[in-house]
């Protein structure tokens, strides 16, 4: 049996970090062809490098039946009307699923099935753990005018892709629209034609 001090994770939900682990930041200039309107993109990174979200991760070695977890915090803003958000992956073993959980601000999810492209916007907020099924590339989006913090919990060997979605992005993007965020198929958006 492990110490009473290994069975508990001691996280801060309005810093996103977690006692003991390292914080790996990603900044506005590591999102580059992520968000649907380049120009707005480059304007904003030409002004400044801002800090989008952070991720303290707890992936120790074990076994198969082990689960690691992440407590992730994402600063409020937008590019252009696309708020700020994770880069978003795959798990690199495909059928491993996610719990995801708010533990303060506002967030939205973009869920994307990989096979057929379908996609779905879900609401991350407390009181409502979002389920992220195996084969479904996931991205996390803060909707709220305060930072977002939440914790993901996935298999041991879910590992993270990130190449398809670098590849591809999503098929859809997350804007805000009359105030509210609304699900917008990238290519019907007039940015599009700047992509290659
Ligand atoms: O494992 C997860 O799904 C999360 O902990 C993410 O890693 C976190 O939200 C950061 O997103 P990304 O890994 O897409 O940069
Ligand atoms: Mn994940």
């Amino acid at each position: 049996m492990l110490d009473v001090e290994q069975l508990l994770s001691r996280f801060n939900p309005a810093t996103g970090e977690i006692s003991g682990v390292p914080v790996v930041k990603r900044h506005l200039g590591d999102l580059r062809g992520c968000f649907a309107d380049p120009k707005a993109y480059e304007a904003a990174l030409a002004q400044s490098n801002p800090l989008l979200y952070s991720v303290a991760a707890v992936e120790p070695a074990g076994g198969d039946g082990d689960l690691h977890y992440g407590v992730g915090m994402i600063m409020p803003g937008k590019i252009g009307d696309e708020y700020f958000m994770t880069k978003g992956h795959l798990h690199s073993w495909r059928p491993a699923a996610e719990f995801y959980f708010n533990l303060a601000g506002k967030g939205m999810m973009l869920l994307e099935d990989e096979a057929t492209g379908e996609s779905r916007m879900v609401e991350l907020l407390p009181t409502v753990a979002v389920y992220v099924p195996g084969h479904t590339a996931h991205r996390t989006m803060n909707v709220g005018r305060t930072p977002l913090t939440y914790l993901g919990v996935y298999p041991a060997k879910a590992g993270h892709d990130y190449a398809a979605i670098a590849r591809n992005n999503f098929r859809c993007a997350i804007l805000e629209r009359h105030g509210k965020p609304e699900l917008i198929e990238r290519k019907t958006l007039p940015s599009a034609a700047s992509y290659p």
